[in-house]
Order: C-alpha cells, then structure tokens, then sequence
C-alpha cells in the first residue's frame, strides 16, 4: 500500500468531567466532525506536511530533523510521529496532508482528532501493528510533549474507539469500557459554542491536576493506599482535608469525587430510560464545574442559566477542559428550533458576540475511508 486516507472525528461528553486524569469514569461518544488525513509514501526520507484549512506546508528532511515547529498544527503530527518512532522504524520518508472540521477552540477536541488521524494513519500505512490502545496513549503522549496539556486519556480515547450511535462508558483506571446505544428518543443533542477560548485554558488545566495530585497527598497521610482521587470518598476528604486550611485543594477533590460517583449514577439512569434524572446530574455537574473546580466563564455561565429553567431542556453543562468552548444540551426535538433563537438572541444581548449552535449525531471513530 502505497497512500491512504483516513478520518478521525472529534468527541463530545455527556458527563464525567476532569475525571479522567483522576482515574474515574467519562462518559463519551465520537461526532461527525473529524480530521482527514491522507498519507503516501515517498521514495526518501523526507516529510512533508500540509495544512490544507490553513494554506500552510512544512517540510522536515527526515526522522532526524523531528522537533518543535512553530507552527502549532505541526505539533501535532510530529508529537506522534515522535511517539511512535521511539517504537517501530519508518522505511520511508512520506507526504501527509490534513484538513478538519472540527472546530477549534470549541471543546471538542480538534487536536486530539489530529493526532489520531495521523496515528492510526501511519499505523494503516507503514502496517506497524499498534493495537487501538497504545495508538490513543500515543495520541495522548503527542499532546503532553508538544502541545504542553497534561491531558487525561478521554479525548483521544473517544476518537478512535468511538462507535456510530453509542456512548461509551469509560473507566479511566483500567481502561474498561462498555458501549451502549444513546436512547434519547425525542431528543437531540445540542451544542452551543461560545465561541471564546480564554488564554488561562491550557495552564488553569495543568494546574487542576496538580491541585488533585496535592490532594491525593493529604489523604494518603491517612490512607496510604489512595492512589488517585478515584479511590477517595467525600467522608476521607473531610477527614483528611480541611476546608478552612486548604480550601482550594478541598474543593477541587470535592468536585471530583462527586463527579466520579455522579458519573456512574447518571450512567445507569441513561440505560434505564430515565432521562430527566440524567439530565439533572448534567446540570449538577456544571454547577461543581463552576463553583468548586472553577474551570467555567462567564459566558458558559449565561447559556446554562439561561437554559436552567426551560421545561424543553432536560440537562445542560459545560463540556471539556473549560474557559470557554462549548455547552452541551439535551433537548426536545420540537423546541430546538426556538430554543436556537432564543439562546442565540440572549447571548448576544449578554455578551456582544454571535453564538454558534452544532447539533451533534453520533458517528464511529478514527477508519481508513
Ligand atoms: C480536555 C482533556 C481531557 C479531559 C477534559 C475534561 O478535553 O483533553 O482529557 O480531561 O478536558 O474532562
């Protein structure tokens, strides 16, 4: 096989937020918007990439010359180029070239969609035999070393292991998981995009999960085998944490050990059917997003609030790592029109900016087309 084409989507959430580097659960299932990645093989060593959206090329003369660009797009392709090089050896040098349509900055995870393309692209091609697992870590990895976001698993995860019309259940500490079709009959998912990207993004992650991993510290004082926050329940925490003396740390494994459990409880109301109970867990969760792990904005703020108390709304919160990008609705499939338009007018009356509405259906993950 000489060149390739493959797509990789990107992912929404339905519940189970800044759990899964705390090894909890995340509730996730891959959309129609993806990367596409087209790869062929050259008779040298070179690399050439191109950006197809951005207009923009980047020509490396081999594995050797492998390092941070400038160009941030790049980073992606090289971090897992970097990632699977340190395994299995290129015969050849190759062109790639990629375009999306995922949106950037939306909290739907554009780059992790890049790196998995590349990924399984490069895996497909140069027939290395990664199993689907290590291809995610890989994917994952490339976001550490060269995006510089110490990112949990879920992303990457959602976008090669997704399945058309099914979420799936994730547990972040063995990897388990568990499909099931998203019966929401009458419903569609609805996403609102804020259309703001706060700058504190990427940093105000990082410093997230070291506020956990401070408080995984204080409570293996008393409970040495503690690992992570999964294996933590609200009474350690106030037995370990005082809320007075740390009450950042406090907090933020206040959210979490909530939201782990949460995760599990609203999985089981969504496998029976009972969605009003899901969707109250939804808005519970932006709360904690909000008020204990302060990873919202105001402008995320205003499209939960203003959907807080429409009867046609089942649930809503904020998705992703936060400050900014997209909310996630539940909606009556006869009100979404009209919720569209009043949300749409609201949040320019509030905010002065246009704001950007996808309505979501699920589609499989990362495949060659
Ligand atoms: C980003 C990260 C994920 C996850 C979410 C928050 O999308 O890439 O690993 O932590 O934020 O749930």
């Amino acid at each position: 096989m000489q060149s390739i084409t493959v797509k990789a989507p990107g992912r929404i959430n339905l519940i189970g937020e800044h759990t899964d580097y705390n090894n909890g659960f995340v509730l996730p299932a891959a959309i129609q918007n993806a990367a596409v990645v087209t790869i062929s093989k050259r008779a040298d060593d070179q690399m050439h990439f191109k950006a197809l959206d951005l207009n923009e090329e980047l020509m490396l003369d081999s594995l050797a010359s492998l390092q941070k660009s400038e160009k941030q797009w790049a980073n992606y392709i090289i971090g897992v180029i970097v990632q699977i090089a340190k395994k299995h050896k290129f015969q050849t040098g190759f062109n790639l070239e990629i375009k999306s349509d995922v949106p950037i900055g939306a909290g739907l995870s554009s780059s992790a969609a890049i790196e998995c393309a590349v990924a399984y692209g490069l895996n497909e091609l140069f027939g290395f035999g990664i199993n689907k697992m290590d291809l995610a870590f890989m994917a994952q990895k490339a976001e550490h070393d060269f995006a510089g976001v110490q990112c949990g698993i879920m992303d990457q995860f959602a976008s090669i292991f997704g399945l058309k019309d099914q979420v799936v259940l994730l547990d972040c500490k063995t990897m388990e998981h568990q499909y099931f079709p998203l019966n929401i009959k009458g419903h569609q998912i609805v996403l609102f995009d804020t259309g703001v990207k706060h700058a504190l993004a990427s940093s105000e992650y990082n410093t997230r999960r070291n506020e956990c991993e401070a408080g995984v510290k204080l409570l293996q004082v008393k409970y040495p085998e503690i690992v992570s926050l999964r294996d933590a329940t609200i009474n350690m925490l106030e037995e370990c944490i005082d809320a007075t003396a740390n009450p950042v740390v406090y907090k933020r494994c206040k959210y979490v050990i909530e939201e782990i459990e949460r995760t599990q409880a609203a999985t089981e109301d969504l496998k029976a059917n009972q969605l009003f109970a899901f969707g109250q867990k939804m808005f519970a969760t932006h709360n904690g997003l909000s008020e204990l792990y302060e990873v919202s904005c105001p402008e995320l703020d205003i499209l939960i609030t203003a959907v807080s108390n429409d009867q046609n709304v089942i649930g809503a919160r904020m998705m992703g790592g936060g400050f900014g990008g997209c909310t996630i609705n539940i909606v009556n499939d006869n009100a979404v029109q009209d919720l569209i338009a009043t949300i749409s007018r609201h949040y320019q009356e509030q905010t002065g900016k246009a704001l950007t509405h996808y309505l979501v259906s699920i589609e499989d993950g990362a495949k060659v087309i």
